[in-house]
C-alpha cells in the first residue's frame, strides 16, 4: 500500500503523561505526514525498562499511550502503530549494532550522563547501550525522517554514524536517517518557570498542561500561570510569561501575536489568561473524550497493536535478511 513513501519513524516512551507541548510542537501535525510519508509509531517498552518499572504501571502506559497516539489522530489505517518488543527484530537488530557502537561514542551520551546521576543505584548497561536499540528501531526500517525533540538529536546522530559505519564496512545496507526537528512557533514554555521548556517530567504540576487535563484544571493552571507585574498584553523584555501565553493562544486559534494584542487590548492579564485557558481546554476536549473512548476498548488496542506489528515485522524482516546475508549469518530456513 506505502511502497514508494519515504519512511518516518518515532518512538514514544510509554512513561509520564505528555503535555501541551508534546502536542502542539509535535503530535498534532504527525497525521499530515502520513499523506506523503509511510508512517511508524512505536510505543518503545524495551527502552522503558533502562529504568525500573511497576509492571501494571508499564502495561497500562502502553495501552495509553497508543490510545492517546490515536486520540491525537494518528488513524491506525494509514499509519503502522505497533508496540516494539512485538517485534522481537529491534531486539536482534539492537545487538548487532552494539557490535558496531563505540564505547566511547556511548560514554559521551548527555542522556546517559544524566540519567545515570539520576539512578546512580541501577546504572545498567541497557541503560548505556539505550542509543544502539534507538538505532535499530530506526534503521530496521529504512527511515528517511525521525520527528524528534532537541533532546534526541544527539541519540540521532549516532544512529547516523552507526549506520554510516555499517554501510562503510557492507556497502550500502541502511539508510541514513535525517532529524526532523518540528519549526513551529509553538516552544510552549513552564507556565511556572517561563523561561524554560515545558517538560513531560516536571515536578510542579501546576508548570505544565496534560493533554488529559480536564476543563478545570487547565484553567486554574493558566490562571496561576507565572506572568510579569505589567498589565498589557504584549511582547517585551522580561514579558516570557505573556509571550508564553501568547505562543499558546496563537498555536491553537492560528492567530497572529498582532491580532491578539489588538483582541486584548486594555483587557489585562486576568482575561487573557481566562482565554487562554478556556481555548486550550476547548480545543483539548475532543483529544480527552476520544481517549477516553478508545482505552475503554482493550480488546480494539489489542487488534491495533496486532496489526501494526505484523506489518512493522514484515518489513524488519526485509532489512534482517539483508544484514545477517552481509555479516555472515546463515539465514535460518523459515517452515
Ligand atoms: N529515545 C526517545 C525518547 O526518549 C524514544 C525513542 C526510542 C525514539 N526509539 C526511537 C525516538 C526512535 C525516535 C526514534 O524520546
Amino acid at each position: 500500500m506505502f511502497k514508494d513513501k519515504k519512511v518516518v519513524f518515532s518512538g514514544v516512551q510509554p512513561s509520564g503523561m505528555l503535555t501541551l507541548g508534546n502536542y502542539l510542537g509535535a503530535i498534532k501535525n504527525f497525521s499530515a505526514f502520513s499523506d506523503e510519508y509511510h508512517c511508524y509509531y512505536c510505543v518503545v517498552d524495551m527502552h522503558a525498562i533502562t529504568v525500573r518499572q511497576n509492571p501494571a504501571e508499564l502495561r497500562r502506559r502502553t495501552y495509553d499511550t497508543l490510545a492517546l497516539y490515536m486520540a491525537c489522530g494518528l488513524d491506525p489505517e494509514k499509519n503502522v502503530l505497533f508496540v516494539q518488543s512485538h517485534v522481537p527484530a529491534h531486539a536482534e537488530l539492537g545487538w548487532i549494532l552494539d557490535c558496531y557502537t563505540m564505547f566511547g561514542e556511548l560514554s559521551r551520551m548527555t542522556q546517559f550522563k544524566d540519567k545515570s546521576a539520576k539512578n546512580a543505584d541501577n546504572i545498567n548497561a541497557g541503560l548505556f547501550t539505550y542509543p544502539s536499540l534507538m538505532a535499530a528501531d530506526i534503521l530496521l526500517y529504512q527511515t528517511e525522517m525521525v520527528p524528534v525533540g532537541n533532546d534526541q538529536k544527539q541519540h540521532l546522530e549516532l544512529a547516523r554514524d552507526i549506520a554510516n559505519r555499517f554501510n562503510g564496512v557492507y556497502g550500502d545496507t541502511f539508510v541514513v536517517p535525517d532529524p526532523y526537528i518540528a519549526k513551529t512557533s509553538a516552544r510552549i514554555m513552564s507556565l511556572a518557570e517561563p523561561t524554560k521548556k515545558m517538560s513531560k517530567s516536571d515536578e510542579n504540576e501546576n508548570a505544565v498542561i496534560r493533554i488529559l487535563d480536564d476543563k478545570d484544571t487547565v484553567i486554574r493552571k493558566f490562571k496561576r500561570a507565572v506572568t510579569d507585574s505589567g498589565c498589557e498584553v504584549c511582547r517585551g523584555e522580561g514579558k516570557e510569561g505573556i509571550e508564553n501565553l501568547m505562543s499558546i493562544y496563537s498555536a491553537v486559534t492560528g492567530k497572529s501575536f498582532e491580532d491578539i494584542e489588538a483582541e486584548f487590548a486594555g483587557r489585562g492579564y486576568g482575561d487573557f489568561k481566562l482565554a487562554v485557558g478556556e481555548t486550550v481546554a476547548d480545543s483539548l476536549a475532543g483529544v480527552r473524550s476520544e481517549f477516553a473512548r478508545l482505552s475503554a476498548d482493550k480488546k480494539y488496542l489489542e487488534d491495533v497493536m496486532a496489526e501494526g506489528a505484523g506489518e512493522a515485522a514484515r518489513a524488519a524482516q526485509r532489512t534482517m535478511s539483508k544484514v545477517r546475508r552481509k555479516l555472515g549469518f546463515i539465514e535460518p530456513k523459515r517452515g
